[in-house]
């Protein structure tokens, strides 16, 4: 199969997920990394063989067809513009944008140039997602009504880069959020409404030894940070289906990460209720609980990659540039996702309901049958 060549720009810590890509997606290879850090992408070239240049050298190899932007969420903007304006299709980590202006200018510039953008969070592509999709749309539930969407824990100190969690662009919706808000929106399709009260729980944080061993040597200056975004989110979506679904997102609650308590994902229709495993990752089971059931059931997965496969978002883009179809974690749906989550300040400060601006079309599923390393059929 002939490769579609990518480059990766910013080599921390999601980097190897998407350095592994060539092995898992035959049509990608990754032939080039940069990272404003050079001693980064040194270590990457030193771990994978793909050299290491500079983000100018990167744009300019006329060999490269997509540029993966891994850099943290206030640069992303900047990246996919400078991708796009050197000719390049982009798929970006999320969230799409800092703020509606910032995704609003790549949007424009990748329709001025005829050129695709894509974003993260892929794990809609997963067999946990694509199963509950496919249990909702064959009617196991009836008709979607309402749900529920939270995920809950007390922050990421234990992260080198911890203060990028509590700056503009981050907090618990921006970090957190694209995998709920998308999941809902492969389930249920575009949302139009918001109504939401945020708070922050703490004005600072502390970033200290309680880092991880592997990440100390990633560490950022240990001592007090200040918190700049909210860390306690909670509200409702409207669907354009009518579905009502309950969010809350949260950096300021102690649970119990290890059996599972920080999310609760579930979806209540006409028929019955499922429980939609998390889509912070690409397994997990779905269960189905209808009249007359007298415990849940767990359906059987309708599809494969149920193993960490991020990056299947820029191999799915790879394959639609191919055919010509549409890629399926693309800018539309991101930047709707993106309206959805900055909606909850702007409805909390506001104090009042918030109509969307944006939308977007449900992702297609994925075909069934697929084989790993696949994603057409
Ligand atoms: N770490 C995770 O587990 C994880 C998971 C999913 C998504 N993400 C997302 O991936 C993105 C990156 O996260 P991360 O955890 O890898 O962060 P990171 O800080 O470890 O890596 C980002 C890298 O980008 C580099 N960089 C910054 N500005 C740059 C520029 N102008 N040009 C080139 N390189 C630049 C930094 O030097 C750094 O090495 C974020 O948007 C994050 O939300 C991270």
């Amino acid at each position: 199969m002939k490769t579609t060549k990518v480059g990766i720009i910013g080599c921390g810590m999601i980097s190897d997920a998407y350095f592994k890509a060539s092995s898992k997606f035959n049509i990608l290879e990754v032939v080039a990394c940069s990272d404003i850090i050079p001693e980064r992408s040194a270590k990457k070239n030193e771990m994978y063989g793909v050299p290491n240049v500079t983000n100018e050298e990167l744009l300019a190899n006329k060999d490269i067809e997509i540029v993966i932007n891994l850099t943290p969420p206030q640069v992303h903007s900047k990246i996919a513009m400078d991708a796009l304006n050197a000719g390049k299709h982009t798929h970006s980590e999320k969230p799409f944008g800092v703020d509606a202006a910032d995704a609003a200018k790549v949007m424009a510039l990748s329709k001025e140039k005829n050129l695709r953008v894509g974003c993260a969070p892929d794990t809609f592509l997963g067999s946990g997602q694509q199963t509950a999709r496919k249990m909702l749309d064959d009617g196991w539930i009836g008709k979607p009504l309402s749900g529920v969407a939270m995920v809950m824990g007390r922050g990421p100190e234990k992260w080198p880069h911890a203060p990028f969690f509590y700056d503009y662009g981050a907090g618990p919706m921006l970090d957190l959020g694209p995998y709920y808000i998308t999941a809902l929106v492969n389930m249920l399709g575009p949302a139009v409404a918001v109504t939401a009260v945020t708070k922050k729980g703490f004005d600072t944080r502390r970033i200290g030894p309680e880092v991880a061993p592997q990440y100390q040597h990633m560490v950022e200056p240990y001592g007090e940070y200040p918190v700049n975004v909210t860390t306690h989110l909670t509200g409702l979506i409207e669907f354009a289906n009518g579905a009502l679904i309950t969010v809350l997102t949260s950096f300021d609650i102690i649970t119990n990460a290890k059996t599972k308590d920080y999310y609760n994902f579930q979806i209540h229709g006409t028929e019955g209720t499922m429980l939609v495993p998390d889509p912070n990752g690409f397994g997990g089971d779905v269960q189905i609980f209808r009249k007359g059931y007298d415990n849940w059931v767990t359906a059987p997965k309708s599809h494969c990659y149920s193993e960490n496969s991020r990056s299947i978002g820029a191999a799915d883009m790879a394959y639609a540039l191919r055919s010509g179809r549409k890629h399926r974690c693309s800018g539309d749906l991101a930047n709707h996702v993106l309206d959805i989550m900055l909606a909850f300040d702007r409805s909390s400060k506001a104090g009042a309901r918030v109509e969307l601006t944006t939308t977007c079309e449900r992702p297609a599923p994925l075909p069934m049958g697929l084989m790993e390393g696949e994603l057409d059929a």
